[in-house]
């Protein structure tokens, strides 16, 4: 059995449809268990006890959203002490306003969570762009749900970059399963 954390924040809902829409994916799959979880009520047992992990954020000032930040800079740090996220698979997607029409920091915030992620010992699984639905929201790093557009209208995020979602979410917990006990920084 693969086990897959979702973890994700959220305030008005659109990363959290994102994160809802991988879980849903996720949880089709044979063999697979999913547990989709708000950051602020993960714990290190909830990472210890997965073998993959998606993570959400919505786009805030750039870079990644605060509850985010600290779950990696409390939970994840000490199990960094620990060495216990060395070869771990993770992945991410975002949704951000995207004011300007060039991402809005959405590359960025992205770049943020993966230098947090290297730093951890966990392994990533990209978004490679042969994946249907990559150019309705895809960037190499993950699925970018779009939340408003160019006028900042508020319409949410995309179904197609549900979709994409989800199929991000599926190769994700492929990539886990075939890691699983792997540990491959023995
Ligand atoms: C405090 C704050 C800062 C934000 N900063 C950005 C930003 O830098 N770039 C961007 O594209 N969107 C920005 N947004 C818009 C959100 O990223 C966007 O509405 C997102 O879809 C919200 O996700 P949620 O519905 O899951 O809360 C910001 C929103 C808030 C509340």
């Amino acid at each position: 059995m693969t086990s897959i954390l979702v973890i994700y924040a959220s305030d008005y809902g659109n990363t959290e449809k994102m994160a809802q829409a991988a879980t849903d994916a996720i949880a089709a799959l044979a063999d697979t268990t999913v547990v989709m979880k708000k950051a602020e009520d993960v714990t290190a047992d909830d990472f210890t006890g997965s073998d993959g992990v998606l993570i959400g954020t919505p786009v805030h000032m750039g870079s990644m959203d605060w509850r985010i930040k600290k779950m990696i800079d409390t939970v994840c740090s000490g199990l960094w002490m620990q060495d216990k996220l060395n070869g771990k698979v993770v992945g991410v997607f975002a949704s951000g306003g995207g004011f300007g029409g060039a991402g809005g920091g959405v590359e960025l915030t992205f770049l943020a969570m993966l230098n947090n992620f290297a730093e951890l010992g966990m392994i990533f699984v990209p978004l490679p762009k042969m994946i249907e639905g990559y150019k309705k929201g895809g960037l190499q790093w993950g699925p970018y749900g779009r939340s408003a557009d160019e006028d900042m209208n508020h319409g949410g995020v995309s179904e197609e970059v549900l979709a994409l979602t989800g199929k991000h979410g599926v190769h994700l917990a492929r990539a886990a399963k075939a890691l699983k006990e792997a540990d491959i920084f023995a």
